[in-house]
């Protein structure tokens, strides 16, 4: 295969014609910031995340999705890119549960993560605030609950149950702010063909499918009379 000569922030780096820029700056340690791309999937290059400036067009490209091409001139760390990434982080961050101490995720979030590396505060996303989606909690599987709230539609879940699982139990579905990845026919998990694998709990990057706890699986299995009289007795128990 033959190679293709690129600049990366000043640096040559000389990869193969089918490389993408994400992957030639990797090969000469540049770090850019993803939320969508996994290695083991499929390209989805949906969160932009990951944009870098091209310096000849002035044009951001999303570097996990954009093909090398020979004499590139790429400048990851201009205002412009990082403006950029700045700003769609505060987007997903808008539409977001501002619940980190609660979450099951706090501690090892990428979305999290990404906040903190960016400097994003409070007040940046305050500022473009503006409707939330509402969705329910799903607990009805036997392991794996679904908190469609928090997903940031990055489609990893999708993909690896689809391309690596070969089950497809999650789809995207509706469209611009109503979009969201659910099962089919919007069933239930407990209803559906999931095998229960966790493999979408494991890329999700932030806490939209995590496992249930122990106690969590109790809770579940149990009747709905018994929810209800542990509900009422919790408080005298509390109370003695
Ligand atoms: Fe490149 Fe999401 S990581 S678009």
């Amino acid at each position: 295969m033959s190679k293709v000569k690129i600049t990366i922030d000043e640096q040559t780096v000389e990869v193969e014609e089918n490389s993408t820029l994400l992957e030639a700056a990797k090969k000469i340690g540049i770090d850019i910031p993803t939320l969508c791309y996994h290695p083991d999937l499929s390209l989805h290059g949906a969160c932009r995340v990951c944009v870098v400036e091209d310096e000849k067009s002035g044009s951001l490209l999303a570097s996990c999705a954009t093909p090398v091409n020979e004499g590139m001139q790429i400048n990851t760390r201009s205002m412009k890119a990082r403006k950029a990434r700045r700003r769609n982080v505060e987007l997903l961050l808008a539409n977001h549960p501002n619940d980190c101490l609660g979450c099951d995720r706090n501690g090892y979030c990428e979305l999290q993560d990404l906040t903190y590396e960016l400097g994003i505060q409070s007040k940046d996303v305050e500022r473009i605030a503006g409707e939330q989606s509402e969705y329910e909690l799903d607990t009805t599987g036997p392991a794996l609950k679904r908190d469609p709230n928090k997903c940031i539609l990055c489609g990893r879940c999708v993909r690896i149950c689809e391309e690596v699982q070969g089950v497809s139990a999650l789809q995207f579905t509706q469209r611009g702010f109503d979009s969201i990845v659910t099962t089919a026919f919007d069933l239930p998990q407990a209803e559906i063909n999931c095998v229960n694998c966790g493999q979408c709990a494991t890329v999700c990057p932030v806490g939209a499918i995590t496992e249930l706890s122990e106690i969590e699986k109790v809770w579940a299995a149990l009747e709905d009379d018994s929810k209800h009289v542990l509900v009422q007795t919790a408080p005298s128990i509390q109370a003695t």
